[in-house]
């Protein structure tokens, strides 16, 4: 088929990069002239695993101009939509729909893949005139290839024979498809990552009751909750809480969606309160180990949302790292990826380490486990459980009673 992706962020690059390399002929539009100049010269704006190898070996044509795509049979919409002040922005949406329906073969189908409210999509197809498509994306940055070539599941919301044409798309997966209303897939996006968010402030709040009980460690406790296949054992690992850019923005958004409806989601309000109270789990730890923070050099371990990416966005070690300032501490910070700018970097972990008297393991990068030989002497708080606590003398660590040694 011809395809176009408009919108050349995450979701857009690599759904533009797994059909090319499904024999679909694709083309990219993004209005970022820098990322089309440097996606045609094979240089990928982000680090995904296994992305640029993938992205030398297809064909696809990014540009700026969107009549490039009048002869498209399909036309994916993967551009962002943030939250503002609690309400979803759509504009890149809506301005995308609209440059599409003035391109487009009359016969043409818009898919949107982008993460929308309810009845954002309903609103698109009576704006444009096209038929509208939903179908929502559910790859996990650092997995993004291997989630889009093998998903638990495909959501395809709409139209029937147009829901057709969708579903031959990604029948190669041979993932099981469910065929639903534009609503329904829109929803069960947003359901699905709220669910996601709860499962893991509903662990974190285990982690907090952990800490105050003799003899208790979170892990043990979720690891054994997981074993029953009715909760399974993901999301549930205790931390310093969720960040990066979709888990943040869209519980928000769906909170702000569901009130104007006059339906409280108290579970989703819940635990974003949780997770906004994460970072100030790692201030007090550090006062614990350390008494006054003020004036003392702190170094935070990772930086990046998650490990095995270089996103930042909503990322939890950064909260840490203004929480920090704001209390007169000196940060230093060390990450294998990100780069942040306007704050002090180390070239690796024992540099960060020796010039610190505190120590904050912020984002569990696998080089972090076995570190604690050069920790040694160090106050050290670790928010994502890659430390031997038995190997430290001055330690804390998230869902372990300080008894339990
Ligand atoms: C998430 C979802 O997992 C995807 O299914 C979805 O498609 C995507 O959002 C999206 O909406 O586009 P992603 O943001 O890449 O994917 O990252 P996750 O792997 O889900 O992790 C999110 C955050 O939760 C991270 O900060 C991670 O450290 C944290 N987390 C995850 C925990 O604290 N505990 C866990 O047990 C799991």
């Amino acid at each position: 088929m011809k395809i176009g992706v408009v919108g050349l962020g995450y979701v857009g690059i690599i759904t533009a990069a797994v059909l090319a390399s499904r024999g679909h002929q694709v083309i990219g539009v993004d209005v970022d002239k820098e990322k089309v100049k440097s996606l045609n010269c094979n240089r990928s704006p982000i680090y995904e695993p296994g992305l640029d190898e993938l992205l030398r070996k297809v064909k696809i044509n990014y540009t700026t101009d969107y009549s490039k795509l009048s002869d498209v049979d399909i036309a994916f919409i993967t551009v962002s939509t943030p939250t503002v002040n609690g309400k979803i922005l759509l504009d890149h949406v809506f301005s995308a729909v609209s440059s599409l329906s003035n391109v487009l073969r009359r016969d043409a189908i818009i898919v949107m893949k982008s993460t929308v409210i309810p009845g954002t999509s309903r609103k698109a197809k009576e704006l444009s005139g096209m038929e509208v498509v939903v179908n929502p994306e559910f790859l996990r940055e650092g997995y993004a290839i291997e989630d889009t070539l093998h998903p638990d599941r495909i959501v395809i919301g709409g139209d029937k024979s147009a829901g057709d044409l969708v579903e031959e798309v990604w029948r190669f997966t041979n993932s099981p498809i469910i065929r639903t209303s534009l609503e329904e897939a829109e929803l069960i996006k947003y359901a699905s990552n709220s669910f996601l968010a709860v499962k893991i402030s509903f662990a974190n709040e285990i982690a907090n009751l952990c800490e105050r009980i003799p003899n208790c460690d979170v892990n043990v406790v979720t690891q054994a909750m997981g074993i029953d296949k009715r909760i399974s054992p993901y999301f549930l690992k205790a931390g310093l809480g969720y960040g990066g850019s979709c888990f943040p923005k869209d519980t928000l958004a769906i909170l702000g969606f569901s009130s104007e409806l006059g339906e409280k989601l108290r579970i989703v309000e819940a635990a974003v309160e949780v997770n906004n109270e994460r970072p100030l789990r790692a201030i007090s730890a550090m006062k614990e180990l350390m008494g006054e923070i003020k004036g003392k050099r702190i170094c935070i371990l990772g930086l990046s949302f998650k490990p095995g990416t270089d996103d930042t966005r909503e990322s939890v070690a950064l909260k840490i790292l203004n929480l920090l300032e704001k209390e007169g501490a000196e940060v230093i910070a060390y990450d294998p990826k990100a780069k942040v700018e306007g704050i002090k970097i180390a070239r690796n972990s024992e540099e960060c380490i020796m010039s610190s008297e505190g120590v904050i393991i912020a984002t569990e990068w696998s080089e972090f486990s076995g570190i604690e030989p050069i920790l040694k002497g160090k106050y050290v708080f670790d928010g994502r459980r890659v430390l031997d606590l038995k190997k430290l003398d001055n330690a804390i660590m998230v869902g372990v009673s300080r008894c339990k040694r």
